[in-house]
């Protein structure tokens, strides 16, 4: 059985190039396609980064799990399962709005155990080990200590064509933003996580994001300090509400949601 701190440094060796294909990719032109619905974007980069990052996972794990956004599921019924988003943020990438991503989580079982989130405009590396700490680049990171919600800043995502949740979401915003500092719309899961983990917002919250989106964020969470839960306050098992915060305001922030 391989360790934890191998699978680790193979994630962080695979961000890498992958960051440094979607950096080069930013350079060219980005014709898009959508999946359907009119913001529901992916590039060829997209696709690109999926397959170096699946290739590489084969290499190094050949008898690993692999569920990523633009290729689907591998499934070899092993313990251990990478959980890939090539870009998160695609439509930030499109636009060159700098909050974008490249995401991967490794679980074991059912739990997290490591995770690599790759914001590439900002050049900065958020990682985490099971055990072992958060970091963003060679600094380790913690939650924020603030324990008033009212004190708070919080982050969400929304998914504009999601007629199912668009109204609830809508409410919850409207009561987290009259009750604390205010709310921010980033766009990337993944690095909204990462904001939670650095102590720069005490929480975050979003419905409906798919494994990919929050497999690496939710260890870069915990590892950190923070809590990562369903909207019961149940541990957090890619469940349809997530919740994200600091810990300290998570009670008011289920109740505000709850309430919403
Ligand atoms: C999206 C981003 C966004 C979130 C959406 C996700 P994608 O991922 O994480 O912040 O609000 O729900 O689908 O499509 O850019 O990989
Ligand atoms: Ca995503
Ligand atoms: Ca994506």
């Amino acid at each position: 059985m391989k360790s934890t701190n191998h699978i680790l440094d193979i994630a962080l060796e695979i961000s890498d190039q992958a960051a440094e294909l979607v950096r080069l990719s930013s350079q060219k032109i980005k014709s898009f396609k959508s999946k359907g619905e009119v913001s529901n974007l992916v590039t060829q980069t997209d696709i690109e980064v999926d397959k170096l990052i699946a290739g590489k996972i084969k290499e190094s794990f050949p008898e690993h799990n692999v569920v990523s956004e633009e290729l689907g599921s591998k499934n070899l019924s092993s313990e251990y399962t990478w959980y890939i988003d090539p870009i998160d943020g695609t439509n930030n990438f499109v636009h060159n709005y700098p909050s974008f991503a490249v995401s991967i989580g490794v679980y074991l079982r059912s739990k997290p155990i490591v995770g690599v989130v790759y914001d590439i405009p900002n050049n900065e590396k958020f990682f985490a080990l099971k055990d072992g700490g958060s970091f963003s680049n060679d600094s380790k990171i913690s939650v924020s200590n603030k324990d008033r919600f009212s004190e708070g800043l919080f982050v969400t995502g929304f998914i504009p064509y999601d007629e199912n949740y668009i109204d609830k979401n809508l409410q919850v915003i409207k009561n987290i933003n009259l009750n604390s500092h205010g709310v921010r719309r980033l766009g990337a899961a993944s690095l909204d996580m990462c904001h939670v983990a650095k102590g720069i917002v005490e929480g975050f919250w979003e419905y409906n994001l798919q494994p990919w989106d929050t497999a690496a964020g939710n260890i870069i969470v915990t590892e950190a300090g923070g809590t990562v839960s369903n909207e019961n306050g149940n541990q957090y098992n890619f469940d349809k509400c997530i919740v994200v915060s600091n810990n300290k305001v998570h009670k008011d922030f289920l109740k505000i949601i709850n309430e919403s």
